[in-house]
C-alpha cells in the first residue's frame, strides 16, 4: 500500500426498517418491521498521495459522504479497509483525529453558542498546540480567510459562508497533514468561494496537505483538482485525471469555421462531422465514432479547408460530467 490514503474493497451497508403504507400497514410493519439493506459503499479502492488533492465526485446519494465517514473514523465499514496517514481511522479513532482534520459544509464542529475564537482556544487545548504557534496559525487564517472581522461573533449567529470559513480554520488549527472537506464551499458567494479556493490551493502546494475534497461545483473541480474519482450507487466508476475525464466524455466540441470560398464543397474528415452549414459558415462536431480532441478537430479543419475565421467551443466540465453521469447509470 502507498499514499497518504488507501482505500481497499471499502464498503459500508445500512440496514433500515421500511414503514408500510396504510393503518394496517403501521400495524404490519410494527409486528414484523421489513429490513432493507442500502448498500451506501460498495467495493470502493483508490489511493490518494502525499500532497495530491483528489476530488471525490458523484451524484447524491452516491456513497461520498458516507466513506469521507469511514475515513475520518464517524463510521466503521462493513468490509474492507482504510488506511489515513497510516491509521486505521474506525480502529484508532483518537491517533485519527491528531492526523486530519474534516469539515462536513452541511453541519459546524464548532461551538453553537460560544463566539468563534473561544472555540479556537478550547481546539487548541484538546490538541495541545503551544501558544505562540497557536497565534501564529490563526494569524496566517486571518490573513487568507478574513476571518476577524466576525470571529468575535457566536457561531449560532454567523452567516453560512462564515461559519463554513471558521470551520476550515478550526480543522487546520493543529496542523493536519490530511483534510477531508465534505462540501467546504456550499452557500458561499462567488468571491468568498474564490479566497477559500486560493487557501486550499495553498494548504496544498505550500503545505503539502493532503485533501479530499467533495463537491458540487464542477469550477471548483477544475480550479483545484488534477485528479478525480467519481462514484455512482456506492461504486466506484471512474478514477482519472480532468484530461482523461475530458477526453473519454467530453466530446461535445463543435468547431465554427468561415470558408474562403463559399462554394467549397464540405465533406466529413476522419471522426468529425458537419453539423451545420449555411453558405461560408460551417459548424464541425464529433461524428459519434473515435471522438479527435477538440484540438486535433480544429488542426485537420485548417489543414483541410481555406477559412477567413475558425472558432471553437468546448464542452465544460458540467456538461463532460453530466455525460460520466449519465454513462455511469447506464453501466
Ligand atoms: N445512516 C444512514 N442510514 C441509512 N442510509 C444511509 C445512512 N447514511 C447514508 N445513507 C444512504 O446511503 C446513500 C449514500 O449517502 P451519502 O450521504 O454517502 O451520499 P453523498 O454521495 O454524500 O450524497 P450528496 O451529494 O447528496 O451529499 C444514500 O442513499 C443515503 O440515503
Ligand atoms: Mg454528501
Amino acid at each position: 500500500m502507498s499514499g497518504a490514503i488507501q482505500v481497499r474493497g471499502l464498503s459500508r451497508t445500512f440496514h433500515t426498517t421500511v414503514r408500510r403504507p396504510g393503518f394496517a400497514g403501521a400495524l404490519r410493519s410494527l409486528v414484523a418491521p421489513e429490513r432493507v439493506a442500502k448498500h451506501a459503499v460498495s467495493d470502493i479502492t483508490f489511493d490518494v498521495d502525499s500532497g495530491e488533492l483528489l476530488a471525490l465526485l458523484g451524484p447524491n446519494g452516491a456513497g461520498k459522504s458516507t466513506t469521507i465517514k469511514m475515513l475520518t473514523g464517524i463510521l466503521t465499514p462493513s468490509s474492507g479497509e482504510a488506511r489515513v496517514a497510516g491509521v486505521v481511522p474506525y480502529q484508532d479513532r483518537e491517533r485519527n483525529a491528531r492526523n486530519i482534520g474534516a469539515v462536513f459544509g452541511q453541519r459546524t464542529q464548532l461551538w453553537w453558542d460560544l463566539p468563534v475564537r473561544e472555540s479556537f482556544t478550547i481546539l487548541r487545548d484538546i490538541y495541545e498546540v503551544p501558544k505562540a504557534e497557536h497565534s501564529a496559525r490563526l494569524a496566517e487564517f486571518d490573513d487568507l480567510l478574513a476571518l476577524s472581522s466576525f470571529w468575535d461573533t457566536r457561531v449560532r449567529h454567523l452567516s453560512l459562508g462564515q461559519r463554513v470559513r471558521c470551520d476550515l480554520a478550526a480543522a487546520l488549527l493543529h496542523d493536519p497533514p490530511v483534510v477531508f472537506l465534505d462540501e467546504p464551499t456550499i452557500g458561499m458567494d462567488v468571491v468568498v468561494k474564490e479566497q477559500v479556493r486560493e487557501f486550499l490551493r495553498y494548504q496544498v502546494e505550500q503545505r503539502g496537505r493532503t485533501v479530499l475534497l467533495t463537491t458540487h461545483d464542477m469550477t471548483e473541480v477544475e480550479r483545484l483538482a488534477e485528479r478525480v474519482v467519481l462514484v455512482n450507487h456506492g461504486r466506484l466508476v471512474l478514477d482519472g485525471t480532468l484530461d482523461e475525464i475530458r477526453r473519454k466524455f467530453g466530446s461535445t466540441w463543435q468547431v465554427r469555421a468561415t470558408l474562403t470560398d463559399p462554394h467549397t464543397e464540405v465533406v466529413a474528415l476522419p471522426g468529425i462531422a458537419v453539423v451545420r452549414r449555411e453558405g461560408a459558415r460551417v459548424v464541425f462536431g464529433p461524428d459519434g465514432s473515435a471522438a479527435p480532441t477538440v484540438h486535433q478537430a480544429l488542426k485537420s479543419v485548417i489543414e483541410r479547408y481555406e477559412v477567413t475565421d475558425i472558432a471553437l467551443d468546448e464542452a465544460d466540465l458540467e456538461d463532460v460530467m453530466r455525460a460520466a453521469y449519465i454513462q455511469a447509470e447506464a453501466v
